[in-house]
């Protein structure tokens, strides 16, 4: 048996080996081993490491993938602040930059360093002593997510920097996701039978804030390194292009695309060829940064309140084509709204094949004039949906009608209707519309709503075919006896697929809430309310009044809520939820109100408050059991202003609401309710 020192040696070796292939393969692009060698030499790492767990190091390659994170991503101020960019959109703006910079430094910088504007999301690595110790998302520029866990997951972020690295710095850098990872992952989404995703943007975003590391890593990620941020140590460096070499140097992905150029004719040669090779590449790219090459002249330029004044990103125009509108289908959303779409013969714009779009509703699709046969221009920008924009009237056949709106749903029969006032026509025929019905219950069960897993269109689409389940609360009924004469559900899928409905019934209000598809009420909202309520029979005996006090909620939202309560068949869903054993109602929150002293209070706060901040000041008052809620009405017990209150101290004036100052405020929070004024 070989000794335990020739063990870790044996490991350091394979550490070294692996972190050396690794550099050739994503920051050289030059593998020097087949994939197979790599994974055993991987292999060996793994089995060394667990048969001796005590020589495992933090940065070893196996280690990538820790435990998920808890529930929110930590604050990470940035040593320095992470700055954006001003755009332009035309080569006149690009020229009227470069005149403006020249003018601030009294003479032409010396060069240029062009750059492709990367579409994905920006990051900055903190590496101490070479060593990566934290990741965080630009945020706000000062403050950022930690994201670390996620990040270690991503092959191209070396662990261990190369060479001699300084005792501390930031590198900044855009995370994406490769076209071909994209297409992988969505034609293994369609064999699931789940929803597409949209781009690379939004999904390598969604990646990196996963809570589950796991997740990220089987997300095939990748990282183009951009920036250099605070540093201590290191070399002198003189220029943009020679930070970059040394970042390259030090293990770091590097694009090879970057380019230094001498003057205007050179910035616009490489914005050309940019344009000209936008899909050449495995990555999405929305425009072109241009960044003054000399260092020297980057500080003499200095910054503008939100953006260096010595760099600037073109961004390239969104990319039309012309194709033919084949027909216009309707969909049934999961709130009845009747959705028309373009199918389109395929047509490859900006990077991805494209075979329908939205067109919203009829009034979008008369305004554009758009009609079956027509020849039509589509257009897809960066992380938007693609758009028809319009006929080339040209070239219309004859006889091409203007589309309507069919008066029965396709789907159910039921009559569509324009609710008057609105954009959006709807489908009549309830959860009696298969089409609605079907995208209800992928949206009650999807990662936002209720997150029951393995619940997607290809298992909704049996449940519903097969006629066991008629409406959301059928779920958590479900038998399982049932479900095992399927072809390719064993013991093993059904249990797990029974474990995901058990866990849902115990999820918090504010996730029900959201996967009833409330109109209007997504989960931001959803988690306001379920703050405010605790229950969802609450809310759905609050009156449009009450829900429209609530900070965050406009009169829309609780003219929807109010409606959705209202109606039979949601009462009677909710009941049989119920029954079926769901939560309905959120435990009191930690530990329960300290006290009931501000028991059935509901108090408005306005103005500034010396011994409270905002937020202080409605902790005390609900954790004596009361109420803040965000707009005054006569249900308003008392109104608590602070200096410059705003226009709610006078509607109290006006409906007569108490009014109290801060001292008056801690009176109340001292004494309880009996200490209010009369009224
Ligand atoms: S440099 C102070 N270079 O574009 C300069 N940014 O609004 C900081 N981006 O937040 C940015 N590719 O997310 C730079 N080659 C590149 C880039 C790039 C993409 C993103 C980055 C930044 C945004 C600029």
């Amino acid at each position: 048996m070989p000794s335990v020192s020739n063990v870790a040696e044996r490991a350091a070796e394979l550490r070294e080996l692996i972190n050396h292939h690794n550099y050739r393969y994503y920051v050289l692009d030059d593998p020097e081993i087949a994939d197979a060698e790599f994974d055993a030499l991987l292999r060996e790492l793994q089995t060394i490491e667990a048969e001796h767990p005590e020589i495992v190091t933090p940065e070893s390659p196996t280690q990538r993938v820790g435990a998920p994170v808890g529930d929110a991503f930590a604050p990470v101020t940035h040593r320095q602040r992470m700055f954006s960019l001003d755009n332009v959109v035309s080569l006149e703006e690009l020229e009227a930059w470069q005149a403006r910079l020249t003018r601030v430094l009294e003479r032409e910088p010396s060069g240029y360093a062009c750059e492709l504007k990367i579409d994905g999301l920006a990051v900055s690595i903190t590496y101490e002593n070479g060593r990566m110790v934290q990741a965080a998302t630009r945020g706000d520029g000062v403050t950022g997510e930690d994201v670390t866990a996620n990040v270690r997951t991503i092959e191209a972020v070396p662990l261990v920097l190369r060479g001699a690295a300084p005792a501390l710095m930031e590198v900044r850098g855009e995370i994406y996701m490769p076209v071909s990872a994209f297409e992988e992952l969505n034609a293994r989404q369609a064999e699931l039978g789940e929803r597409p995703y949209v781009n690379p943007r939004n999904t390598a975003a969604g990646s990196v804030r996963q809570k589950d590391p796991a997740k990220t890593a089987e997300r095939n990620l990748s990282i183009w390194v951009y920036q250099l941020g605070h540093i201590e140590g290191g070399p002198d460096l003189a220029t943009h292009t020679e930070t970059m070499g040394w970042l390259h140097d030090l293990g770091l992905r590097v694009n090879p695309a970057n380019r230094l150029v001498a003057d205007l004719a050179g910035i616009e040669a490489y914005v050309a060829e940019a344009l000209a090779q936008r899909h050449a590449n495995d990555y999405e790219t929305d425009g072109v940064v241009v960044k003054v090459d000399s260092l020297a002249d980057q500080r003499a330029a200095g910054f503008t309140a939100k953006s260096p004044r010595w760099a600037v990103a073109y961004k390239m125009p969104p990319e039309e084509k012309t194709t033919l509108l084949r027909d216009i289908q309707i969909n049934v959303g999961r709130t009845g709204a009747v959705t028309p779409y373009a199918v389109l013969e395929p047509v490859f714009v900006g990077g991805v094949s494209v075979t329908t779009a939205t067109l919203h509703n009829e009034g979008e699709v008369q305004r554009k004039d758009v009609r079956i046969g027509d020849t039509v221009i589509v257009r897809r920008a960066g992380d938007v949906i693609p758009e028809v924009v319009g006929p080339v009237e040209s070239l219309r056949p004859a006889g091409a009608e203007v589309w309507h709106m069919p008066a029965t749903c396709p789907f159910c029969g039921n009559t569509i209707v324009l609710p008057e006032g609105e954009a959006k026509a709807r489908c009549t025929g309830g959860f009696a519309c298969p089409s609605r019905l079907r995208e209800y219950l992928f949206h009650f069960a999807s990662r936002g709503a209720m997150d029951i897993e393995g619940l997607g269109y290809k298992t909704v689409d049996l449940l519903l075919r097969e006629g066991l389940i008629a409406d959301p609360a059928d779920i958590f009924t479900l038998d399982r006896e049932a479900l095992l004469g399927f072809e390719g559900w064993g013991d093993v899928s059904v249990g797990n697929l029974m474990a995901a409905i058990d866990a849902a019934r115990d999820r918090p209000v504010a996730r029900l809430v959201t996967a009833l598809g409330i109109p209007l009420v997504g989960g931001t909202v959803a988690r306001t309310l379920a703050r405010v309520f605790r229950s969802l029979p609450a809310l759905m005996a609050a009156s449009e009044d009450e829900i429209v006090a609530i900070e965050g909620v406009g009169p829309e939202i609780a003219r929807s809520i109010a409606g959705w309560s209202a109606d039979p068949e949601n009462v009677r869903l909710v009941e049989k939820l119920a029954a079926a054993g769901v939560r309905l109602v959120d435990p009191e929150p930690e530990g329960g109100p300290a006290s009931d002293l501000l028991a059935g209070v509901t108090m408005v706060i306005t103005g500034t408050l010396d011994g409270f901040s905002r937020d202080g000041a409605k902790a005390a008052v609900e954790a004596r059991g009361g109420k803040v809620v965000g707009s005054v009405s006569r249900k308003t017990t008392a109104v608590v202003a602070g200096a410059n209150p705003g226009s709610k101290l006078q509607r109290a004036e006006e409906l007569g609401v108490p009014v109290l100052d801060e001292p008056a405020f801690s009176t109340l929070l001292e004494r309880g309710a009996d200490a209010l004024p009369p009224g």
